[in-house]
């Protein structure tokens, strides 16, 4: 992990929900899929966000406005600093030659262009689904990086790809292809259905999770993954169903 200072070079709105932050950063940075960034927004907070895309010294992130940090992040400037530590949490690096799907609700689609390059590096197949309500929440692949990956879209109200959910749509593509990984991010109900109903044939069902990340080192317990005896800064934030499921029906959310 680093604490790094970062230039901001393009904060904008990408879709109705959807927001892209990217900054520069003075030394080359590495970060594995899934691992993610403490933004120290000066004088409000310090946001968790997964690491979105990452080259050399560039890395950029996706984000949903939520409350005081994200709205501020927001609201920065081009040129304006901020302080990061990168990378946090442990990455989810499947080896070469597997083949994984992505079941994306949302702001899930963060990790996504950052497990698409480690997938193009090492040689694994990457599908992604990427549900939301509706088209407007869509953004261009170019602008998050996701130029070139096999996406596939479902909306709730049909007003592009697929009517239905990312859920509905992933089990309809599990149903003709073979997946060693089945990895979801997005809401917890999501994730709760998704380790209940996805079919395990063959494949490794993993959902990535969000909990309170407070010094995203191990050192304050506010991340911890109730029941279980984990931190989600340490050992996550992706998780497999069989160990978080007991987390998933606790929480009500
Ligand atoms: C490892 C990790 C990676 C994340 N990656 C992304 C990402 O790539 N893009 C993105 O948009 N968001 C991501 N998040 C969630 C993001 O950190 C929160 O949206 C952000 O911290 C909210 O801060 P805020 O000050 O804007 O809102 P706050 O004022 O802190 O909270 C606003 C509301 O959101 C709820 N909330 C805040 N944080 C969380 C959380 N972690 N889980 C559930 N509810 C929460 C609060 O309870 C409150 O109701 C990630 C979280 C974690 C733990
Ligand atoms: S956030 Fe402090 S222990 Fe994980």
């Amino acid at each position: 992990m680093k604490l790094v200072e970062a230039e901001a070079l393009r904060i904008e709105k990408a879709s109705k929900t959807l927001w892209v932050a990217e900054f520069s950063v003075a030394e080359k940075l590495r970060g594995l899929p899934f691992e993610f960034a403490m933004i120290w927004v000066k004088g409000v907070d310090e946001i968790p966000l997964s690491i979105a895309w990452l080259d050399k010294q560039i890395v950029g992130f996706i984000f949903k406005i939520r409350g005081e940090g994200t709205r501020a992040l927001s609201s920065i400037k081009r040129g304006d600093r901020v302080l990061m530590k990168i990378p946090l949490g442990k990455g989810f690096a499947p080896p070469s030659g597997t083949k994984i799907l992505l079941v994306a609700g949302g702001v899930g689609i963060a990790p996504a262009p950052l497990l698409a390059k480690y997938c193009r590096e090492v040689g694994c197949t990457l599908t992604i689904v990427w549900g939301v309500k509706s088209s407007d929440e869509l953004c261009s692949p170019s602008s998050i990086w996701l130029d070139g990956v096999d996406l596939e879209v479902a909306t709730e109200d049909g007003s592009q790809g697929f009517r239905g959910t990312a859920l509905d749509l992933a089990m309809r593509i599990a149903r003709d292809g073979v997946f060693d990984y089945v990895v979801a991010v997005g809401p917890r109900a999501m994730l709760r259905a998704f380790c209940r109903e996805f079919p395990r044939d063959k494949c490794e069902k993993l959902v990535a999770l969000e909990t309170m990340v407070k010094c995203g080192m191990g050192m304050c317990g506010s991340c911890i993954v109730k029941p279980l005896p984990k931190l989600l800064c340490i050992d996550g934030p992706v998780f497999s169903c069989s160990e978080v499921m007991r987390h998933l029906e606790l929480s009500n959310s």
